[in-house]
């Protein structure tokens, strides 16, 4: 048995017993079909890593034009919702939960994948220009998005709302809203992206605005305490840039605590995107901003069973995401269990293509358990 008993603990979310506090993390894997179809190849790969007490699957788009790359699922229409269906019934057990992570990319787009050829909608027309995108011919410079009209943001906010009542219908138990990463939930809330001179930008309860919007859509069809939210406090990945980080966020999560959500999901420092990187001099260490927040915290990033184990002791948090680790073994609650070896993410499938890189690590061998 390793060290890390507190993660086998059981602990109770939204009302559903989980069996332990593992998270397998949104991860973007790009094996939906061109017209954002889940697929049976996916229903495999939730389904070897069911062990985890809450699956969060990755991200899922709202709308056709909050797509950045091809071959992600979706949630807006009546076929995504069947085809996310098997999917759901293979990875969901007794003692485990399913939520979906909803997700709108705003200026992380590229007229090459927009609906219309034009450039993506934004909160302002301020360009990504520490990044490129990565096109299927390469990396290119991001373009200035178009500014989104009041109607567009209602547009955005009421297809969060739609997709959230798509999610439940399709058998998840609950959803998670992308307000990390520099998306568009952290495009709103960000000084250094959000230059509105209106009712969604300046003051830091305007930028929540947006933020507020989605959640009251969402929550005319998902009780809130089957709503979680995800930040990235620390990153400033895709140029997620704010003038005050910590008062920002300090802000925010205070605000959420008036909605008895799910959960708040923090990213932890040293995380830029999908990556590893060196944790800046202006982190805010996570337990700081999940000491702030009344429900329950689910940290993800950099996380080994040992490193889980403290922060579940130490009380700042009550789940842990395992990412890169649950890609590379799919039965990583076992390995913890074991104490047993883990094997490394290989970088060909890791975004899109086949089984391979994908449904293809091993479980440990009988002769191995
Ligand atoms: C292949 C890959 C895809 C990812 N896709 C998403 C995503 O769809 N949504 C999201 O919020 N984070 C995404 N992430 C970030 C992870 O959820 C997680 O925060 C990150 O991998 C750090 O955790 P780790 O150190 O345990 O891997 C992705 C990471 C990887 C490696």
């Amino acid at each position: 048995m390793s060290t890390a008993n507190r993660l086998f603990e059981p602990f109770t979310l939204g009302g559903q017993k989980l069996a332990n506090r593992m998270v397998l993390p949104p991860l973007t894997r790009s094996r939906a079909t061109d017209e954002g179809l889940a697929t049976d190849l996916m229903a495999d790969y939730y389904r070897q890593r069911s062990g985890a007490g809450l699956i969060i699957a990755e991200g899922t788009v709202v709308l056709p034009q909050a797509t950045a790359y091809p071959r992600v699922p979706g949630l807006y229409n009546a076929a995504q919702v069947e085809a996310w269906k098997p999917v759901v019934a293979a990875a969901k057990h007794d003692g485990n939960a399913m939520y979906c992570q909803l997700w709108h990319v705003g200026r992380q787009s590229h007229s090459t994948v927009q609906p219309d050829g034009l450039p993506p909608k934004a909160p302002s027309p301020v360009p990504i220009t520490g990044f490129k995108y990565r096109s299927p011919d390469g990396p290119v410079a991001y373009e200035t998005p178009r500014e989104m009209s009041e109607a567009d943001i209602q547009e955005a906010a009421t297809a969060f709302g739609a997709a959230a009542r798509n999610a439940m219908i399709a058998g998840f138990d609950g959803v998670e809203l992308h307000g990390a990463n520099g998306y568009l939930i952290e495009q709103f809330l960000d000084d250094g992206i959000n230059r509105r001179t209106d009712s969604y930008g300046g003051s830091i309860e305007n930028r929540m605005r947006f933020l507020r919007e989605v959640l009251s859509a969402v929550f005319d069809h998902v009780p809130p305490h089957r709503v979680g939210v995800r930040l990235s406090p620390s990153s400033t990945w895709m140029d997620a840039i704010d003038s005050d980080k910590r008062r920002l966020f300090g802000t925010v999560i205070n605000r959420l605590n008036e909605f008895g959500l799910a959960y708040l999901h923090l990213v932890e420092p040293g995380i830029a995107g999908s990556s590893s990187a060196e944790v800046s001099a202006e982190a805010i260490p996570t337990a700081d901003l999940a000491a702030l927040f009344d429900g329950p915290v689910i940290v993800t990033g950099g996380h080994t069973p040992e490193t889980a184990d403290a922060v579940i002791e130490n009380g700042t948090a009550d789940l842990v995401g395992f990412g890169r680790l649950f890609i590379a073994n799919p039965d990583l609650p076992r390995r913890f269990a074991l104490g047993a070896p883990f094997g490394d993410v290989r970088k060909r499938g890791l975004y899109g293509g086949t089984a391979e890189g994908y449904t293809d690590y091993p479980e440990l061998s009988a002769a191995e358990l």
